[in-house]
């Protein structure tokens, strides 16, 4: 805690509140008992000011451009380790000797396959249903198949049913796929890696052999690790407060599918794609930049400007660096991610930008590497549900576990009538 408490004057009084430090970032002043003392509440809409719990699994300084999980700098994870070994470092505080890491991926690939009811829920979707949508159904329906890991006071449940999701989640979200385009389901195979075996399920066909790229896998598990977590975000948030209540984790990560799946939050990066797709080509972008800046066109440029990051985001940086590294690893070039350097050019020296502190995010330039994948556009926020998913469950496992825990209940600043009569209809 702080030396010096903060102290508020409201209604001819005084009050003090304790300032809490955490181990690094701002401090934070302590207001749980504010409207027991003062009669008040605060009022903070979307939060921008207001630390909603403890946690210590990722820090951001959004002035500087840093992300840390667990301490670890995103840079270097995404340089150097794996998806499952993130996975690991999230959920359990520190990174695996090898011993360790091989016993967790065993584990985890042990729960990659869906229970064979459940792959039958998906023919009840229409054909054009969005992958989100289905995302959503499903994981929500795994709490009907896996009630015997859903007793959330028990540690052991609550392993079971993390290793359950982050492992099933592959396996659901290239099912999704394969729906939309008519293919069978593919089977995971567990010889292979968390992401080659979700490439292979996604891509594969019980034809032939698949052909697993290297660069492509690595990319891709690249991209997962920089989705993996993000502090406590829309999404997170959701999850955290639908945990609050004591629902069942596979509840609570359809709760995060959910918000994950709006157009400001994850649907970001298949926005940015249409919207580069739209512009076509750089001289098209002046025109894009006027309509962004202007307060009575609603466009925004997709994949630009942050909640937390008034500076580059970091993950920005390891995506544009592996956009080059896929197109050449594939030899294919897209004149999308010549717009996108060029677009992200302009905006960086428009004043209007660099006023309002808006740089690329982690989206601007991830739809551009899973299109030359093969990804389509509605896939995007699929995979990024599948990233987070370790995150959020790592999230939930944390707030579970914190015996200080509260069940998540905002206020509200009243503006609607006081109290009136009711007016039977027919003197109305
Ligand atoms: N294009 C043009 N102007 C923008 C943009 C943008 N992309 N983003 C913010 N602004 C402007 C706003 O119009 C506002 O201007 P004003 O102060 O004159 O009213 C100012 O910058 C601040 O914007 P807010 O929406 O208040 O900032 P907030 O922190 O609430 O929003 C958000 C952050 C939602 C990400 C916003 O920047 C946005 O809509 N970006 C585009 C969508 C996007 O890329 N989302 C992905 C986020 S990353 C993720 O979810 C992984």
């Amino acid at each position: 805690m702080a030396e010096d408490p903060a102290k508020l004057t409201a209604h001819g009084k005084d009050f003090d509140f304790p300032v809490l430090k955490g181990s690094v970032g701002p401090d934070v002043i302590d207001i749980r008992k504010l409207y027991a003392q003062t009669d008040m509440f605060t009022f903070d809409p979307g939060f921008t000011s207001t630390a909603s719990c403890e946690s210590a699994l990722t820090y951001i300084d959004g002035d500087e451009g840093v992300l840390l999980h667990r301490g670890y700098p995103i840079g270097q994870l995404a340089e150097s380790s794996n998806f499952m070994e993130v996975s690991y470092l999230l959920l359990n505080g520190e990174l695996p000797s090898a011993k360790e890491l091989a016993a967790f991926s065993s584990t985890i690939s042990r729960h990659t396959m869906l229970h064979e009811q459940l792959m039958s829920f998906y023919k009840g979707f229409r054909r054009d249903a969005h992958p989100m949508a289905i995302m959503c159904g499903v994981v929500g329906a795994l709490s009907a198949f896996y009630h015997d890991s859903t007793d959330i006071s028990d540690p052991v449940h609550r392993r079971i049913s993390s290793h359950r999701l982050i492992a099933k989640m592959p396996t659901i979200a290239a099912a999704a796929y394969k729906y939309s385009v008519g293919q069978p389901f593919m089977y995971p195979d567990n010889r292979l890696s968390y992401t080659g075996n979700f490439l292979r399920m996604t891509f594969g066909v019980p034809a032939e052999e698949y052909d697993l790229h290297p660069a492509v896998e690595k990319a891709m598990d690249r991209i997962f690790i920089l989705h993996a977590d993000h502090e406590q975000n829309a999404s997170t948030s959701t999850v955290r407060l639908a945990g609050s209540s004591g629902a069942n984790p596979f509840a609570c990560i359809a709760a995060g599918i959910a918000c994950l799946w709006g157009p400001a939050h994850g649907g970001a990066n298949e926005a940015a794609l249409n919207m580069l797709r739209e512009i076509g080509t750089p001289d098209k972008i002046p025109h894009y930049i006027e309509r962004a800046k202007d307060k009575n066109d609603p466009f925004r440029l997709m994949g630009f400007g942050h909640r937390v990051y008034k500076n580059y985001d970091p993950r920005a940086t390891v995506m544009q660096k592996t956009v080059r590294e896929v197109f050449e690893a594939l030899n294919v070039s897209d004149p999308v991610f010549e717009t996108a350097l060029r677009l992200e050019e302009l905006a960086l020296n428009d004043d209007y930008f660099i006023e309002k502190k808006l740089f690329p995010n982690v989206d601007f330039y991830s739809g551009v590497i899973l299109s030359a994948i093969g990804f389509p556009t509605t896939m995007f926020t699929v995979l990024f549900a599948l990233a987070r998913t370790v995150g959020w469950v790592a999230q939930w496992n944390e707030m579970i576990s914190d015996p200080g825990q509260k069940i998540g209940r905002p206020r509200q600043l009243y503006t609607g009538p006081t109290q009136r009569d009711y007016v039977p209809v027919e003197t109305r």
